[in-house]
């Protein structure tokens, strides 16, 4: 994980292809951080309408009818729209032009292939926290990427949240299990504990409310501590308390952990699966 954002970090120019969910929330954190709007172009067929007056309020270009390459173009389209956009998306690489992806299973040599004027390209895993800069982006760069375009492209990332660089682009598809749909796994905890407070004899409405609030409050103390989870953990774990109890159920040989390390194994099988 690496250090915070800041606005001398962010490109020169940059140019986003789609702003939708992700790339509409990732420009708003890329603007909090300093990112010029005026060398700021969005490309987006039917923007929505808070990006056509975010456009109009900080004098972002919208859809020109000449785009220039920027130093950095940004890919947010859905990956089953890329062949359709192809040609049009490779005319704005330039040829010191860094290619950021965040098109779920399509690979750099995908990516290569439908635009083939890319040369350096950074291949990304942001998740949906992002839109309230508190994601989590696993990022692996092409050899072709050099260091000053990394250090952009990790601000652009960390404008996000936190930001993981991978050896190895394989590791893409463990990133997107892990972090990528990880945020479905903790609202699926909520969902669970409420469940559970409600058969413990809570009315619905209750344990909602407060499986919410821990879980939101847990994750706070979490990121707010320099502690381990596990040192978290065993911090409000008694010898013989209500805690240990409950954790001697989810910690048993068939319990939260191996369950866990199934599910993200499907979630990695399945990002093989879609690639392409
Ligand atoms: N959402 C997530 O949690 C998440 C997490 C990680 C990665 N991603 C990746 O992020 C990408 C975008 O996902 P999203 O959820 O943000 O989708 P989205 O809301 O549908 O956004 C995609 C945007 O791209 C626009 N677009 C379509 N064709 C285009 C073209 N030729 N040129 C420029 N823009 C074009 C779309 O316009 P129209 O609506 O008019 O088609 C839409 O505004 C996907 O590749 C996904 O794999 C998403």
């Amino acid at each position: 994980m690496t250090a915070a954002p800041n606005a001398a970090r962010m490109p020169a120019s940059l140019v986003l292809a789609g702003a939708g969910k992700m790339g509409g929330a990732m420009l708003a954190g890329w603007l909090d951080a300093g990112l010029d709007p005026r060398a700021t172009t969005i490309v987006d067929p039917v923007p929505a309408r808070a990006i056509v007056d975010l456009c109009a309020q900080r004098g972002i270009r919208l859809n020109p009818t000449e785009p220039e390459p920027g130093a950095v173009l940004v890919l947010a389209i859905k990956p089953q729209g890329l062949d359709a956009a192809a040609f049009g998306l490779d005319r704005l690489v330039g040829s010191d032009t860094l290619l950021v992806s965040i098109l779920a299973g399509k690979t750099i040599a995908d990516l290569r292939t439908r635009l083939p004027r890319a040369r350096a390209v950074v291949r990304a895993m942001p998740n949906l926290p992002a839109s309230i800069g508190r994601g989590a982006t696993g990022a692996c760069a092409s050899p072709e990427v050099t260091p000053a375009q990394r250090d952009t492209a990790d601000a652009l990332f960390a404008a996000n949240g936190a930001v993981a660089w991978l050896a190895d682009e394989a590791q893409i598809d463990a990133v997107t299990a892990v972090s990528g749909s990880g945020p479905a796994y903790v609202f699926l905890l909520v969902e669970a504990l409420a469940e559970a407070g409600i058969a413990a004899g809570l009315d619905p409405a209750v344990a909602q409310a407060l499986a919410r609030a821990t879980v939101a409050g847990a994750g706070a103390l979490l990121d707010a501590s320099p502690e381990e989870a596990a040192e978290l953990r065993r911090n409000v774990t008694s010898p013989g308390g209500t805690t240990a109890a409950a954790l001697d159920v989810l910690m048993r040989p068939d319990g939260l952990a191996p369950l866990m390390r199934e599910a993200v194994a499907a979630a990695k099988r399945r990002a093989a699966e879609l690639a392409g």
